[in-house]
């Protein structure tokens, strides 16, 4: 379908890939630079509780790195209804920012897409911990949106069908079956 129709572009490196909850016109495969996808932020009102925080995902600043992910297409008509719905959803630290990215085949036009990130200054920012922790602390969270188990296992089997490579995702995976709870 052609772009024409869409009044801002969303892009989704989490639980927005599969669960974005809100209307859309067009979504495509694209990669943001300079930025990783990191399990470094904590999620209090998701996958965790206060006390007890589930991890979940976040872009960290890497001048060498990439992260993939979807770009959704809304419509100008639908966009402050969905943006303020994200709002709420992502407020437990995330932020709007806008940054360029590219769209899978689209021989290098980017696009402007608004972003959800929890910066390292936010309140339930973790930070990094060796993988095997991480896998612990996931395997042991839950919360209002369901256990945190689920969410690595979503965003895995998303990455896959949508053939995007991610070793830290892998790896945490693959932690996660070792302990036995995958
Ligand atoms: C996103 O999916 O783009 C933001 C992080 C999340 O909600 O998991």
């Amino acid at each position: 379908m052609s772009n024409r129709n869409v009044g801002c572009w969303i892009f989704a490196y989490g639980s927005l890939i599969w669960k974005p909850e809100f209307p859309y016109l067009t979504k495509r495969v694209a990669t943001l630079e300079g930025f990783t996808r990191r399990f470094w932020q904590g999620s209090i009102d998701h996958r965790g509780m206060p006390g007890a925080p589930g991890r979940v995902v976040t872009l960290v600043k890497d001048p060498n790195g990439s992260c993939e992910g979807l770009i959704f297409g809304v419509s100008d008509a639908r966009r402050e209804e969905v943006l303020n719905a994200l709002d709420v959803r992502e407020k437990g630290g995330y932020e709007r920012n806008v940054y360029s990215v590219t769209p899978r085949g689209s021989t290098g036009t980017k696009v402007e897409a608004l972003v959800y990130r929890a910066g390292p200054s936010n309140p339930n920012f973790l930070g990094p911990a060796d993988i095997e922790s991480i896998a612990r602390q996931v395997s042991s969270s839950c919360g209002p949106s369901g256990n945190n188990l689920e969410y690595v296992r979503n965003l895995h089997e998303s990455l896959r069908d949508l053939r995007i490579w991610d070793p830290h995702v892998t790896k945490l995976a693959m932690a996660l079956e070792t302990i036995g709870v995958n």
